[in-house]
């Protein structure tokens, strides 16, 4: 299982702050937003990851995250030179994919209280899917189910939503996804929708649909709101629980791909409050 996050996008929605910095590097409280999604891969042991961006901000994610050493995974980086649609990473990846199964999380969604198990790390047979019930559902892909609870169909951005249950911005595709996506049309607004692909895995019956769990909360960062909101999630969970939420250095810890002492180690020679944090923490 490869991972791949997409961190993309001209970040419209939310300029002026995003007009000089990409949207998944804004701060979620102590941390910039792409730590979130990361974390989650890291969480499950997924070792070979590469991130998707413009040719203008992928140079920033490279300096912030290297070559992925200091987590124990290989990171690689791969330019995204128009933003035709979310599944249009699987056309600019081709070559890190190669054979493997894939795991995509949009860079700019965040799961806290996510279960590690539900997602999975060795080879996937068609397309999972990870859904939780919201209550503007408009905003986002939308299921319809059919007989027996399994999903007919998924709609984009609905303005007649047929249920509360929206897709969120993690998917596990087996190999053959570089082939389905070359059967996909642009859509109306020109892109290769993630929703178009997911409905070529259901026509083969091959789309399996995970419903995230009650404890599991779910972030789309597309407004000023929402992220506010998240920052604030994680400042009352970090000041509550005493231990830092959403971090990739805990997660390589926890997840065996680095040794707790080694990276206590590299945290206690980073001199900031972030670092810190973590290190007080685990250093017991
Ligand atoms: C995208 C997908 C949508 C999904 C959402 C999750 O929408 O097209 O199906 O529900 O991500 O965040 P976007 O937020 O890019 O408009």
């Amino acid at each position: 299982m490869k991972g791949i996050i997409l961190a993309g996008g001209m970040g419209t929605r939310l300029r002026p702050i995003t007009k000089t910095c990409s949207k998944q590097l804004l701060p979620i409280y102590d941390k910039p937003m792409i730590f979130y999604p990361l974390s989650i891969l890291l969480n499950s042991g997924i070792n070979e990851i590469c991130i998707v961006s413009t040719p203008k901000d992928l140079p920033e994610f490279k300096k912030l995250l290297g070559d992925g050493k200091k987590f124990g995974i290989d990171l690689t980086y791969f330019k995204q030179l128009k933003p035709v649609g979310i599944a249009d990473v699987f056309n600019v990846t081709r070559k890190f994919i190669k054979d493997s199964s894939v795991t995509l999380i949009l860079g700019d969604n965040i799961f806290f209280n996510f279960d590690k198990d539900q997602l999975k790390c060795g080879d996937v047979d068609g397309a999972r899917v990870f859904c939780k019930e919201v209550s503007n559902p408009q905003r986002y892909g939308v299921v319809e189910f059919g007989q027996n609870k399994m999903i007919n169909k998924i709609v984009e951005k609905p303005s007649n939503p047929p249920s509360n249950y929206a897709v969120t911005g993690l998917y596990q595709y087996d190999k053959n996804v570089i082939d389905y996506v070359g059967e996909l049309k642009p859509s109306k607004r020109g892109e290769l929708e993630i929703t178009d692909l997911n409905n070529l895995y259901i026509k083969e019956n091959k789309l399996h649909s995970v419903m995230l769990q009650k404890a599991t909360d779910w972030f789309d960062t597309g407004t000023f709101s929402s992220l506010f909101e998240a920052s604030k999630y994680v400042h009352q969970y970090q000041m509550k629980n005493k231990k830092p939420i959403g971090s990739p250095e805990v997660a390589a810890i926890n997840s065996g791909l680095v040794k707790k002492q080694e990276m206590l180690k590299i945290l206690s020679k980073e001199n900031n409050q972030y670092s810190e944090f973590i290190y007080q923490t685990y250093k017991k």
